[in-house]
């Protein structure tokens, strides 16, 4: 059994339990970003929310299909994934690797404190691939992923900076953002501001939806679909993790057809 997918239609998220055909690749992941962080060898951009947060973005040098090292990436979720989506795009990107440490997150020099609140109390809830440029900040759609498949690499519980969803939001999301970007041709989308629709509509799914942690076992994945509202839970005082922290592995392959990103039967 793959995915249920009804289930991600309705709610825009979906689980998978520990599949031992992951833990092999999950390994390796994790054992080289220990290694890279254990030799400082990133970008120190990369390490926010005063050193609570390491973005990691395309960290792992995965080929095209995923593979690390000459680790498959393979299993339920994977091959679920494809049946779906495995036509819409062309190549597995580099997978971000998302950690949280004990404390996330803290004020920092690169964040205003109306977006560090933002952060505490509406858990950064964003979209991927809504971009904000300028100063002040106005909001475009430029990236257009297919999905969201996150892979953990540790275990760890509910309290340790969990990934949360509003369940139903890419409904919202996509119906609003659609109103605005449908009436132009997709070439011109990257350049239409979609900032005050993109806020109403957040506001909207912060009132009608129900916020969902989510937290599978070692072994266990997730998939969120590309428009549902997100965000990562601060740290609580009873977050448990492994002692180098909270280490999600995340992979957004970008469709082949940007028009696809608002097609509301896939
Ligand atoms: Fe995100």
């Amino acid at each position: 059994m793959g995915f249920n997918w009804n289930f991600f239609n309705r709610f825009g998220w979906a689980v998978l339990d520990p599949d031992k055909e992951m833990y092999e690749w999950i390994d390796q992941a994790k054992k080289i970003s220990q290694q890279k962080l254990d030799k400082n060898y990133f970008n120190k951009k990369q390490l926010r929310c005063g050193g609570t947060w390491f973005v990691g973005a395309n960290f792992l040098k995965n080929d095209s299909h995923g593979k690390l090292n000459g680790v498959s990436l393979k299993g339920k979720a994977v091959r679920s994934i494809v049946g779906r989506y495995g036509k819409l795009f062309s190549e597995w990107d580099q997978a971000q690797v998302s950690i949280c440490y004990r404390g996330y997150p803290q004020p920092s020099k690169s964040e205003t404190l109306a977006s560090f609140n933002y952060r505490k109390n509406y858990f950064g809830a964003h979209l991927d691939g809504i971009i904000p440029i300028g100063q002040p900040k106005r909001r475009y759609a430029q990236q257009y992923h297919t999905f969201i498949f996150g892979i953990p690499l540790v275990n760890f519980n509910a309290f340790a900076a969990p990934l949360v969803v509003w369940e139903g939001s890419h409904q919202i999301m996509r119906d609003a953002i659609s109103r605005r970007l449908l009436k132009s041709s997709v070439k011109l989308w990257k350049d239409l501001d979609i900032t005050e629709i993109y806020q109403e509509a957040r506001k909207e799914a912060f009132l009608k939806c129900e916020q969902k942690k989510i937290v599978v076992p070692l072994g266990g994945t997730y998939i969120l679909h590309r428009q549902v509202l997100h965000g990562v839970m601060p740290w609580g005082k009873h977050g448990r993790s492994d002692e180098k922290g909270r280490m999600i592995a995340y992979f957004r392959p970008t469709l082949k057809e940007p028009q696809i990103w608002l097609n509301q039967n896939i």
